[in-house]
């Protein structure tokens, strides 16, 4: 596949994909084409055997400052067929591919992070921020509204409280506090981001492919669902995973803990 973009950089390392924004001249705002990159990259990355993980981050000091306010509003003011297709591929992989990613997602914030930019904050799985990266839902002080879909991802990740002052008021915020209203899972400083992130992506790329996937799509669902339904769909969903898991990961571990005496999940980190 393409790791060579006009706008984004893609490396893969040891089974961990990162997705780079690549624009730091322009604070990685999203272009029309970053969007069309992206939407080409994500979907390449899907079917990808060699990325088990995906880290999304930025070039630079920033994460993303959001869209092109030049090239992604202005200049397709007057092209509605360039914003109509710049609009589809911008929502269908800050949303539709990356909430869908078939692998563990993860956003790491190194540092700006505005607007259209909290979309592929939310979609991601887990979030870690740089301390010093600087959050804003500053779309108020643009004279528009947190639109594309930020407005739900704001409310259905941050507390209404958190979701409607910031949006509202645009203040921006830092990486402490975005992990302190739950934006993000948490923060280290900018020094150890990278190092702190890809303990967690490694931690994810040694689990079951298979049980990691059926464990976020449940976690994922069961959210707009009733206590009875949730329940249906979790005992169907358990024998989905059990019938279709090529490494049989249930058996095995079993056996292990129960026969040979060997397994002990969970437990590794409490003994060091
Ligand atoms: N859209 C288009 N261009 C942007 C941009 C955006 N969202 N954010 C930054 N840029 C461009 C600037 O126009 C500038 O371009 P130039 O060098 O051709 O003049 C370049 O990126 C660097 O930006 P600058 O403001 O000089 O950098 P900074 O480090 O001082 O500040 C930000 C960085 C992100 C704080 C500041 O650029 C900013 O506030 N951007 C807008 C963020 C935003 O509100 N986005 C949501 C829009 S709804």
């Amino acid at each position: 596949m393409k790791l060579t973009y006009d706008t984004i950089r893609v490396e893969k390392d040891n089974g961990v994909t990162w997705v780079i924004f690549n624009r730091p001249e322009k604070r990685n705002a999203m272009s029309p084409q970053l969007h069309f990159d992206m939407d080409d990259a994500l979907g390449e990355l899907a079917g990808d055997d060699e990325t088990k993980v995906l880290i999304i981050t930025g070039a630079g000091v920033s994460f993303s400052a959001g869209q092109d306010l030049k090239t992604y509003f202005r200049e397709t003011a007057n092209n509605p067929e360039l914003r109509q297709k710049s609009q589809e591929a911008s929502n269908r992989w800050r949303w539709r591919r990356l909430s869908q990613f078939p692998k563990p997602t993860i956003a790491m914030i190194n540092g700006y992070c505005f607007g259209g930019a909290f979309t592929q904050v939310c979609a991601c799985d887990i979030a870690i921020a740089a301390d010093e990266a600087t959050f804003g839902l500053s779309e108020v002080n643009w004279g528009v509204i947190p639109g594309g879909i930020v407005s739900w991802n704001v409310t259905e990740v941050m507390s209404y409280r958190d979701a409607i002052f910031y949006a509202m008021t645009g203040l921006p915020f830092d990486g402490k506090k975005a992990a302190e209203i739950k934006l993000v899972n948490y923060s280290v400083p900018l020094e150890k981001l990278r190092e702190e992130t890809l303990k967690i992506a490694n931690l994810l790329r040694d689990k079951n492919p298979a049980a990691l996937r059926a464990t976020r799509e449940a976690v994922r669902t069961v959210r707009g669902m009733t206590h009875d339904q949730a329940q249906q769909y979790l005992a169907a969903k358990l024998t989905e995973l059990v019938a279709k898991d090529k490494d049989k990961g249930m058996q095995k571990g079993l056996s292990q803990f129960l026969d040979d005496k060997s397994y002990r999940p969970g437990f590794e980190s409490l003994k060091n």
